[in-house]
C-alpha cells in the first residue's frame, strides 16, 4: 500500500530538476502531478510489452501515479501494471496505484459472443443479477463491486489498491433515474467503505467522463455535492469515522475545459465548477485525457498555443492540464517509453500561476 513515508522519500530522490509544484499532496502522501494512464491500445502481447517498459520507465523517472481499470484492454492493462510494479526499481509503497470497476470486463481478449460470456461468467455464477446490469455491460451492485475489487487485486498482484474508482456511474442514467443512481452509488460506496476498513483499498472515488462537467439539465449530469453526501452516509452505514471517498477523475484539457468553466455544482455561494467544488471539499482531482486522447499532440488551437509554455504541443497541453486550479495530477496515457521521457520532461517547467491560467480563456 502507498505510504506517506515512501512517497516523501520518492519525492526527495526525484524532485531535483522538476518544477516547483510538480509534486503535490494527496492525503498524507505526495504524488507527481503527471501520472501514467493505460486505457488506449490493442489487447495484444506487443502492446503489453510496450506498456510494461513505459510504466517501469515512468516509475523510475519521477512519475509515481499509475491509473488503470479492470476493463482496459480486457484486463491486460491491470496485469501489466502489476508486472511493471514488480520489475521497476522502485518501492511499491512509493506509488499510487489506481484502478476502476463498473463495466463488466472480458478476460484477456474480446470473446466471440460477449453476451454469452457475461451470462456464463457473471449471471449464471450468481455474481450479478441480470436486473442490475445496464445495457448488459455496467453494474454498481455491491456483490459485483466486491467481485471486481477481488479480481483487480489479483490482476495487479497487490494486497491493497491505493485508489479504487467507481467507473463512469453516469452510464447507469441510460436506464435509471438520477435518484436510483445515487441510491446505487451509496450502496456501492458502503461496500467500498467496508473494504477500506478491511485494508483492501486505501481511498476510493468516482471516475467520470460526462457526469461532473455537464450542466444539471444534461441527462448525464450527476451532482458532486450529492455524491459526496452519499459517501458520508455510506461511511456511517459501514461504521467508519470518516469517509474514504477522496478522489474524482474527469477529463480536462484545452479543448474540453468544462470542469473549470461550467458551474454545475451547488456550493455555499451558488453554483461552482467541478474543479472549484472539489478543491473546497478537500477532494483530489485526477485529470484524464489531458491530450484529448492524443489529438492535442498534433497541435493546439492557435488562440491558446501562444499562451502556453512548452517545447511541443503535447508538453503545452500537459502543462495546461496540470495547472488547472485544484488539479492534483494529469494522467497521460502512453505505451511509448519515448513519450514517457517527453512527458516527464514537461514536468521540469513550472505549472502556470492563476493569472496565466485564466489568461488562456481570454
Ligand atoms: N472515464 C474514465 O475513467 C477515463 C476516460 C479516459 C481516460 N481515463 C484515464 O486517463 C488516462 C489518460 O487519458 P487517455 O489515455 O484516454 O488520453 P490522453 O492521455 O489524452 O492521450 C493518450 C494518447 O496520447 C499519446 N501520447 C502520449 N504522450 C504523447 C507525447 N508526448 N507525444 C505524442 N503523443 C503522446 C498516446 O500515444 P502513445 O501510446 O503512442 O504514447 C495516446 O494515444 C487513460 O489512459 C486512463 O487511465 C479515464
Amino acid at each position: 500500500m502507498v505510504t506517506s513515508e515512501a512517497t516523501w522519500n520518492y519525492r526527495d530522490r526525484h524532485a531535483d530538476g522538476f518544477g516547483r509544484t510538480y509534486f503535490r499532496r494527496f492525503g498524507d502522501c505526495i504524488v507527481s502531478s503527471i501520472g501514467l494512464g493505460t486505457y488506449l491500445g490493442d489487447p495484444t502481447d506487443a502492446v503489453d510489452d510496450s506498456y510494461h517498459d513505459s510504466i517501469v520507465r515512468a516509475l523510475q523517472s519521477g512519475i509515481n501515479v499509475v491509473d488503470t481499470a479492470i476493463n482496459y484492454r480486457h484486463g491486460r492493462s491491470e496485469r501489466v501494471v502489476g508486472r511493471a510494479l514488480d520489475d521497476a526499481d522502485v518501492d511499491r509503497d512509493a506509488a499510487v496505484v489506481a484502478t476502476k470497476g463498473g463495466f463488466v470486463p472480458f478476460d484477456g481478449e474480446r470473446p466471440d459472443d460477449p453476451g454469452e460470456f457475461v451470462r456464463e461468467e457473471y449471471v449464471e455464477t450468481g455474481i450479478v443479477d441480470s436486473d442490475d446490469l445496464v445495457r448488459g455491460i455496467h453494474c454498481l451492485a455491491p456483490g459485483f463491486v466486491d467481485d471486481q475489487l477481488d479480481r483487480s487485486l489479483a490482476n495487479l498482484a497487490l494486497e491493497t489498491i491505493d485508489c479504487y474508482y467507481v467507473h463512469n456511474p453516469e452510464f447507469q442514467l441510460d436506464e435509471r433515474s438520477r435518484e436510483a443512481v445515487y441510491e446505487a452509488l451509496e450502496a456501492a460506496f458502503a461496500r467500498l467503505e467496508e473494504r477500506a476498513a478491511a485494508g483492501d483499498l486505501r481511498h476510493y472515488g468516482v471516475a467520470t467522463w460526462d457526469a461532473f462537467r455537464v450542466t444539471p439539465d444534461d441527462p448525464n449530469h450527476l451532482s458532486l455535492p450529492e455524491v459526496v453526501s452519499r459517501a458520508r452516509a455510506a461511511a456511517r452505514t459501514a461504521g467508519n469515522d470518516a469517509t474514504h471517498f477522496r478522489a474524482v477523475q474527469l477529463p480536462f484539457n484545452v479543448v474540453m475545459a468544462d470542469a473549470f468553466t461550467v458551474a454545475a455544482h451547488d456550493g455555499p455561494d451558488g453554483p461552482q465548477s467541478a474543479l472549484r467544488f472539489a478543491r473546497e471539499a478537500g477532494l483530489d482531482v485526477f485529470v484524464s485525457a489531458p491530450l484529448a486522447q492524443g489529438r492535442l499532440a498534433n497541435g493546439l488551437p492557435e488562440e491558446v498555443a501562444d499562451r502556453l509554455d512548452g517545447e511541443t504541443p503535447a508538453a503545452k497541453a500537459l502543462t495546461f492540464a496540470r495547472s488547472g486550479p485544484g488539479v492534483t495530477c494529469a494522467l497521460v496515457g502512453t505505451s511509448s517509453p519515448e513519450h514517457v521521457v517527453a512527458n516527464v520532461d514537461s514536468g521540469r517547467a513550472d505549472a502556470m500561476g492563476a493569472d496565466a491560467f485564466d489568461a488562456t480563456f481570454e
